[in-house]
C-alpha cells in the first residue's frame, strides 16, 4: 500500500463490477463510502459502521468483506463486486435473488444487499451446505423486520435444500 500523508489527497483505481473506475479521496475514506459517495455504487448499504450488522458487505476478488471495516486504498487495483452486479441483462434476477422474491425474505431490504453479496461468496465455495452451514453465516447479518423465516427459505432454496413452491412458513 502507497505511503501518503492524512491530509493528502489520494487517487483509488479499482474495477468495480467489471468496469474500472477511480476518483481521488481521502486516504482514511472508508470503502463503504466510497462506493457509495465518490462511485455511486448506492446498492451498498451502511448499518452500524463497525462490522457487526453486514449489510456493508461486498466481495473483494470474490471475498466477501464487510466494507466499513476496510479502507478504500486497500481495494485499490483490486476487483470489487457488489450487489449491482448480480441481475442479468435487463434487471433478470439471478437464482439466490429470485429465491428471495418467491419467499418474501426482504421488507424493507436495508440488509438484504450484504445478505446476498455474502452468499453469493458463501455458495460459489461451498454448493451443498447444510442448513447449519447456511444458519451460521446468516449470523453474520442483523435483519430488522423479517425474523429471518423468509431469509433461511431462500437461502434453503438457493442451496438447493428445498424446492421452489415449498412454503416458507411465518414469515414477519
Ligand atoms: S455497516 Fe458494515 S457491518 Fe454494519
Ligand atoms: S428486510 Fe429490513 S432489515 Fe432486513
Amino acid at each position: 500500500m502507497r505511503r501518503v500523508n492524512k491530509d493528502q489527497k489520494v487517487r483509488i483505481s479499482l474495477t468495480l463490477n467489471g468496469r474500472k473506475m477511480s476518483a481521488e479521496t481521502e486516504p482514511r475514506m472508508l470503502l463503504s463510502d466510497f462506493l457509495r459517495h465518490s462511485l455511486g455504487a448506492t446498492g451498498t448499504h451502511v448499518g452500524c459502521e463497525h462490522g457487526v450488522c453486514g449489510c456493508c458487505t461486498v466481495q473483494i476478488d470474490g471475498t466477501a468483506v464487510r466494507s466499513c471495516l476496510t479502507l478504500a486504498m486497500q481495494a485499490e487495483d483490486r476487483a470489487v463486486t457488489t450487489v449491482e452486479s448480480l441481475a442479468g441483462p435487463g434487471g433478470t434476477l439471478n437464482k439466490l435473488q429470485q429465491a428471495f422474491r418467491n419467499h418474501h425474505a426482504l421488507q424493507c431490504g436495508f440488509c438484504t444487499p450484504g445478505i446476498l453479496m455474502s452468499f453469493t461468496d458463501f455458495l460459489a465455495r461451498n454448493p451443498k451446505p447444510t442448513e447449519e452451514e447456511l444458519r451460521d453465516v446468516l449470523g453474520g447479518h442483523i435483519c430488522r423486520c423479517t425474523g429471518y423465516a423468509g431469509i433461511m427459505a431462500a437461502l434453503k432454496e438457493a442451496a438447493g435444500l428445498t424446492n421452489t413452491n415449498e412454503p416458507t412458513g411465518a414469515k414477519s
